[in-house]
């Protein structure tokens, strides 16, 4: 399957290394998007060498396909994907989503992934972020539109030190969900681990 995971400036980055690995060993073509400051987090190197592809980090850059003939990367990149995730997703990152901003190659190319190619966004962040009136009202302006399965942050012990909802799913339950996702649908419920 060919999976384009983007990632987002959050310090579950690292996780995202794992996902990549457990993908390509399980026989899954992977691309990855990172944002710019998800590249504070994680170099575009580890995820190159992890992958064995390019990483996309700027729109304008150039990072044409191989097998494309568009030379428009962040159409060629869209069309490529039969699944994408978004883990982790920030808080900023789901904003722009959430209100159709397209101002980085993330969100420019999850603007441009054709139906019905399903994407699946796994938000993750400190528990009063996730419990914010904005990122609440943001997401819930997300499932309105009926485009994106969202996976809930799992209730655990964070990074800062907090412990509540925020986390990122264990990496192979959301390569399990990514695998099988066809739709969205009402969010996705991952156990605490
Ligand atoms: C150490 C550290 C950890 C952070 N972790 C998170 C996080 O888990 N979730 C989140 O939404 N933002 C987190 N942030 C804030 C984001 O990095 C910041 O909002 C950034 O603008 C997100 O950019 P992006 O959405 O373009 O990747 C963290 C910042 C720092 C300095």
């Amino acid at each position: 399957m060919r999976i384009l995971l983007g990632v987002t400036g959050g310090i579950a980055a690292y996780k995202s290394c794992e996902i990549t690995s457990l993908a390509v060993k399980a026989g899954h073509d992977v691309r990855v998007i990172m944002t710019a400051n998800a590249t504070r987090f994680v170099g575009a190197l580890t995820f190159e060498a992890l992958s064995g592809n390019p990483v996309l980090l700027d729109t304008f850059a150039g990072a044409p396909l191989p097998e494309s003939t568009s030379a428009i990367d962040h159409i060629s990149w869209a069309k490529w994907a039969e699944v994408v995730l978004v883990a982790p997703l920030s808080a900023n990152t789901l904003a722009k989503l959430a209100c159709g901003l397209a101002d980085d190659a993330l969100t420019t190319v999850l603007m441009a992934v054709p139906r019905p190619t399903p994407i699946v966004l796994a938000p993750a962040m400190n528990t009063a972020m996730w419990d914010h009136p904005v990122v609440r009202r943001n997401l819930d302006w997300l499932q309105a539109l009926d485009r994106y399965v969202l996976v809930d942050p799992v209730s655990k012990r964070l990074a800062c030190g907090d412990v509540g909802a925020g986390a990122l799913p264990d990496p192979s339950d959301l390569l399990g969900l990514v695998t099988t996702a066809t739709a969205p649908s009402s969010p996705v419920a991952v156990s605490s681990s």
